[in-house]
C-alpha cells in the first residue's frame, strides 16, 4: 500500500513510444493555459454572490487570503513539477513520495477537482449563454435549462459544450492550445475592461462599511454551517472578519487551475524550467486581476444590490451602460470555454498516468496513433462530465471541488518534505524556499480554508473518498504494475 514508485521509473515510463505524449508546450503556453483555466466562474459569478451574502466589499480581502493559500501551495507544486515532470500532477508526486494508496487517493480526489469542476464551469457558461440568447430574443424551454431550485431539468447547452470540447482534445494539444490562446486573450481583455472602464463609475460611499458587521445566521448549528463554527461551538455568522475567511473558502474556486499547469509537464519541452514559471506566473497575474475586479465592482454597485448571476455585467447595467454589459457577458461566455477545456484535459492526463501504472484498466493509457492524445480516457471522461453537467446544479458542487483541491494541496506540501528526505540527490531546477517552513504553512493554510467549508461538504467528501479506497482494494491493488514488480505496461497496438 505504501510502495513508492521511483522518480526515474516515472520518467522512463514516458519514453514508451505508445504511452508518450507529444512534447510541444513552452513556458508561455503553460502560462496561457494557467490563465485560461484560472479565470472563470470564480471571478465572473462567485464574486457577486459572496460579496452580497458573506463578505461585502471585503470580498477583495477574501481573494487576497485565498491567493496567499494558493501561493504557498504553488511554491510546493513548482518544486514537485520540476522534479517529477510527468503527466498526472499531484498523483505522480504522491506515488514518488508517499506510496501507492496515498497516490491513488490523490488521483481519485483530483477527479473531484477537475471533472466536477469542469461540470460546474460548463453549467455557469450555459447561464451566460442563455442570458445572451435572451437579449437576442431566443429562449430555451425551461426543462432544457438545467436542474435548479429543486426542479429537475436537463442543461442542454452545458452538455453540448463538454462534448464539443472532448472532440477538440482528441484532435490534439496543438489545436487546443491555439484555440485556448485566442480565447484567453478575449477573456483577459474583458477583465481589463471591467477594471479600467469600471474604475470611472466607482462611488466611494459603496465601500462603507468595507467589512460589514457580523450577522447571525438564522438556520443555526446545522450541517450547512462551516465546520470550524460547529467544532468550536461558535454561533454561525455572515460578514465580519470571520466572514472574510468563509468567503475565502468559496472564492478559492476562482484560483483552481494553477496546479493543473503541472499536469501538462510531460507535454512541455523544457519542464524543469518552464513548469515553475508557468505555475507561479499565471497565479500572480490572476491574483492581481481578481483583487482589482472585486474592488471595482463593489465600488460600482452597493454590495447588497450586486447580482448573483452575472455580477460583472450587471454592475455596468446598474450605472447605465448596457453596451459594456453585453460585451462583458460575451467575453465571459467565450472565456469559460477554456476553463472547461483545460479542466477536462487535466483530468484525462491523471487518468492516463493512473492507467499506465495499472491502477486503472490499460485501455485508458493508449494514445491515438495519429493525434498522440489519450483518446479513450478523453472520450470516457468527456461523456461522464457531459452527463453530470447536464443534470446537476452547481452551488454545492463548487464547495466539493474546493475541499478536494485543498486536500491535494495538503498532500503535495507533505510530499515535498518527504521527497527531500528520501531523495535529496534528485535534480530540482526549482526548490521550494524555506523547507520545511513553507510546506508546513501551506498545510496549515489549506486546512484552515477546508475548516471554513460547510460540514455537509466534509460529509460528501468523506463518502467520495471511502468509495475510492474500496475501488483501490477491489481493483488497483491487484493490478498495480509496481506491486507485481513489473515494468510499466507494454504498448498494445490498436
Ligand atoms: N478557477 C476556475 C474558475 O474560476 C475553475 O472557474
Amino acid at each position: 500500500m505504501f510502495r513508492t514508485k521511483s522518480v526515474e521509473q516515472s520518467m522512463r515510463d514516458t519514453e514508451e513510444p505508445e504511452h508518450a505524449l507529444k512534447k510541444s508546450l513552452s513556458a508561455l503556453d503553460l502560462t496561457v493555459f494557467g490563465v485560461g483555466v484560472i479565470i472563470g466562474t470564480g471571478i465572473f459569478v462567485l464574486t457577486g454572490k459572496i460579496a452580497k451574502e458573506t463578505a461585502g466589499p471585503a470580498v477583495a480581502l477574501a481573494f487576497v487570503v485565498a491567493g496567499l493559500v494558493c501561493a504557498l501551495a504553488a511554491l510546493c507544486y513548482a518544486e514537485f513539477a520540476s522534479t517529477v515532470p510527468v503527466a498526472g500532477s499531484a498523483y505522480t508526486f504522491g506515488y514518488a513520495s508517499l506510496g501507492e494508496l496515498p497516490a491513488w487517493i490523490i488521483g481519485w480526489d483530483l477527479i473531484l477537482e477537475m471533472a466536477l469542476g469542469c461540470a460546474v464551469v460548463a453549467v455557469g457558461w450555459s447561464g451566460y449563454v442563455r442570458s445572451l440568447m435572451d437579449t437576442a430574443g431566443l429562449h430555451l424551454p425551461d426543462f432544457l435549462t438545467g436542474t435548479r431550485d429543486g426542479e429537475f431539468g436537463f442543461d442542454l447547452l452545458a452538455c453540448l459544450l463538454v462534448l464539443l470540447l472532448t472532440g477538440i482534445l482528441i484532435a490534439g494539444m496543438k489545436l487546443s492550445s491555439r484555440v485556448t490562446a485566442v480565447v484567453v486573450a478575449i477573456k483577459v481583455t474583458v477583465v481589463l475592461i471591467v477594471i479600467v472602464v469600471g474604475a470611472f463609475f466607482i462611488t466611494g460611499s459603496n465601500y462603507k462599511p468595507f467589512i460589514p458587521p457580523a450577522q447571525k445566521v438564522e438556520a443555526g448549528n446545522d450541517i450547512t454551517s462551516p465546520l470550524i463554527q460547529l467544532l468550536f461551538g461558535w454561533a454561525p455568522t455572515n460578514f465580519g472578519v470571520m466572514g472574510i475567511f468563509t468567503a475565502a473558502a468559496v472564492v478559492f474556486f476562482a484560483f483552481i487551475g494553477f496546479d493543473i499547469v503541472a499536469t501538462a509537464a510531460e507535454e512541455t519541452r523544457n519542464p524543469q524550467r518552464d513548469v515553475p514559471r508557468g505555475i507561479l506566473g499565471s497565479l500572480m497575474i490572476c491574483t492581481l486581476l481578481y483583487v482589482a475586479v472585486s474592488v471595482v465592482v463593489t465600488g460600482m454597485q452597493k454590495y447588497t444590490e450586486l447580482s448573483t448571476d452575472a455580477p460583472l455585467a450587471d454592475a455596468f447595467k446598474s450605472v447605465g451602460h448596457p453596451f459594456w454589459a453585453g460585451l462583458i457577458s460575451f467575453g465571459a461566455a467565450v472565456g469559460l470555454t477554456t476553463v472547461c477545456l483545460i479542466l477536462l484535459m487535466g483530468q484525462t492526463r491523471v487518468f492516463f498516468a493512473m492507467s499506465r501504472d495499472g491502477l486503472l484498466p490499460q485501455t485508458f493509457s493508449r494514445v491515438h496513433p495519429r493525434f498522440g492524445t489519450p483518446y479513450r480516457s478523453t472520450i470516457l471522461l468527456g461523456v461522464i462530465v457531459a452527463i453530470v453537467a447536464g443534470f446537476t446544479s452547481i452551488d454545492e458542487l463548487a464547495e466539493l471541488v474546493n475541499i478536494g483541491t485543498l486536500f491535494a494541496f495538503v498532500v503535495v506540501a507533505i510530499g515535498v518534505v518527504i521527497l527531500r528526505k528520501k531523495r535529496p540527490d534528485l535534480p530540482r531546477s526549482f526548490r521550494t524556499p524555506l523547507v520545511p517552513l513553507i510546506p508546513i504553512l501551506s498545510v496549515a493554510a489549506s486546512l484552515w480554508l477546508m475548516l471554513n467549508l460547510p460540514a455537509e461538504t466534509w460529509l460528501r467528501f468523506g463518502i467520495w473518498m471511502v468509495l475510492g479506497v474500496i475501488i483501490y482494494f477491489v481493483y488497483g491493488r491487484k493490478h498495480s504494475r509496481l506491486g507485481k514488480h513489473l515494468p510499466p505496461r507494454e504498448p498494445v497496438s490498436e
